[in-house]
């Protein structure tokens, strides 16, 4: 089958190249020309773990065209929308407009029979508006509403093994054509659900809801365990191994970041305030309010440590919102910087992957390893859990530092190892992190 994909982000590329190797012919459409003559020439503008690979070989082996021509999309059954929903502006909801321009420029490809599909997460009622101005334009094609689950680091493989498919459907004809859409992933007995529109939309915003939750929830019980002589990373432990609980998401730490879970979840609060159940509305935004004040924890933390000294700097490991990717996008890493930053200590940071080209902010000092970033720094913070620090030599870096003093946000260092080489280490919720 021939299938379109309107979109090629980290959702959108990713889509297309992993689909297009199970045996579909794929077309790409990029409103960004820069985007579509990097794909073109290998060098993505993201960092995803067997993307490239994928790419590659889609492009060589012509089951994959990318292009920035929106009548490329002719001759395509399904067509999916992958264009970005971010915020209109911090908690005033989601912005449908690059959806609405998406079909636009889409309705004068669209053919009797043919599936639009949007995949970007949207909060219920999106898929209804959206589904009269394609009847509007184009009156013989319908839309389905098909939630993507990725998760950023390991998308490839969440792509081409889904845990469930969900589709959000008004027909039968839609669910048939999303099977053959998705035949080769059935065919290994993945689970598939039929739901009407609204559904499909709410479930994606309150899976990301759900473990931006978990994620708030375990930093609040880590801060009560700081606070009572109990071990915080014990107690996750000990509450994760709960069946009914679950371990996924309950990592103390800096919080959680990226173009999604911090989006969705406040999407959520900001649905709700409209649908008039504030109880939701103020649950959605404590989640978020749980989540910053992390950070502010620790640039609290860190400015107390550096009262007095002459210059003081800090450097911090990791820029991404986590390991594994090059987005940046509300990294709490790139928040945390900036705060500590304003609160007037100079920041040097370092990531495997992520460079000040990377579209992070322009203030920033990037440099290259996470040895330069420690050079004669006071305070040195993990805060994004990248295997390569794991593999630092504290020994070697005790002659670069101005003051051994290390504090683990993402408690993914070996404390012992550190320790034993002389530094102060701290995880994130030690008792002696306790502010107030
Ligand atoms: N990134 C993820 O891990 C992920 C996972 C699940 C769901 N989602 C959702 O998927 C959607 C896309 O997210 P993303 O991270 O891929 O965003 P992104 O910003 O990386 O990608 C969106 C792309 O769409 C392009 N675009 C916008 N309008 C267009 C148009 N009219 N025609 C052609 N191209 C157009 C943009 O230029 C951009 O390249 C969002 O709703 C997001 O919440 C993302």
């Amino acid at each position: 089958m021939r299938i379109s994909v309107i979109g090629l982000g980290r959702l959108g590329l990713v889509h297309a190249a992993a689909l297009a190797s199970l045996g579909h012919t794929f077309v790409g459409v990029e409103m960004d020309t820069e985007r579509v003559r990097k794909i073109h020439d290998g060098t993505l503008e993201m960092h995803e773990p067997g993307l490239a690979d994928l790419v590659r070989t889609a492009l060589t082996d012509g089951t994959l065209d990318v292009t920035s021509e929106p009548s490329a999309s002719l001759g395509a059954r399904a067509h999916f929308l992958t264009v970005g929903t971010p915020e209109l502006a911090p908690n005033e909801g989601f912005d449908a407009s690059y959806l609405e321009n998406a079909l636009r420029t889409l309705a004068p490809s669209l053919q009797p029979g043919d599936l639009v599909i949007g995949k970007s997460t949207v909060p219920p009622g999106t898929a209804a508006a959206l589904t009269a101005q394609l009847h509007r334009e184009s009156p013989d094609a319908e839309l389905a509403w098909n939630p993507e689950f990725l998760a950023e680091g390991t998308a490839v493989r969440d792509t081409l093994a889904p845990q469930r498919l969900i589709y959000g459907v008004s027909s039968p004809e839609a669910a048939r054509l999303l099977d053959e859409v998705y035949a080769p992933i059935l065919d290994t007995g993945t689970q598939r659900v039929i739901t009407d529109l609204a559904t499909a939309e709410l479930v994606k915003l309150a899976t990301n809801a759900f473990l931006a939750t978990k994620i708030s929830f375990i930093n609040t019980i880590a801060r009560l365990a700081a606070t009572s002589g109990a071990d915080a990373l014990q107690t996750a432990q000990l509450l994760g191994a709960d069946p009914r609980i679950g371990a996924s998401h309950l990592h103390p730490g800096l919080g959680y970041g990226g173009g999604c879970l911090p989006k969705d979840t406040r999407g959520l609060a900001y649905f709700a305030q409209q649908a008039g159940v504030m109880e939701a509305a103020q649950f959605f935004a404590q989640v978020d309010a749980v989540n910053t004040a992390q950070r502010q924890h620790i640039t609290e933390w860190v400015t107390a440590q550096c009262r007095g000294r002459q210059e003081p700097q800090v450097a911090i490991l990791g820029a991404s919102f986590k390991a594994d990717t090059d987005d940046t996008r509300e990294s709490p890493s790139i928040a945390l910087a900036h705060a500590l930053m304003n609160a007037g200590l100079r920041v040097r940071i370092a990531d495997p992957v992520v460079t000040a080209s990377c579209g992070a902010d322009s203030r920033l000092e990037f440099v290259r390893t996470a040895e330069e970033a420690m050079r004669e720094a006071d305070v040195t913070l993990v805060a994004t859990a990248w295997p390569d620090y794991q593999r630092l030599d504290p020994e070697e870096l005790l002659s670069v530092v101005r003051c051994p003093l290390i504090v683990d946000t993402r408690n993914c260092l070996d404390p012992a190892r550190w320790r034993n080489a002389g530094w102060e280490y701290h995880a994130m919720f030690d008792p002696v992190m306790r502010l107030r």
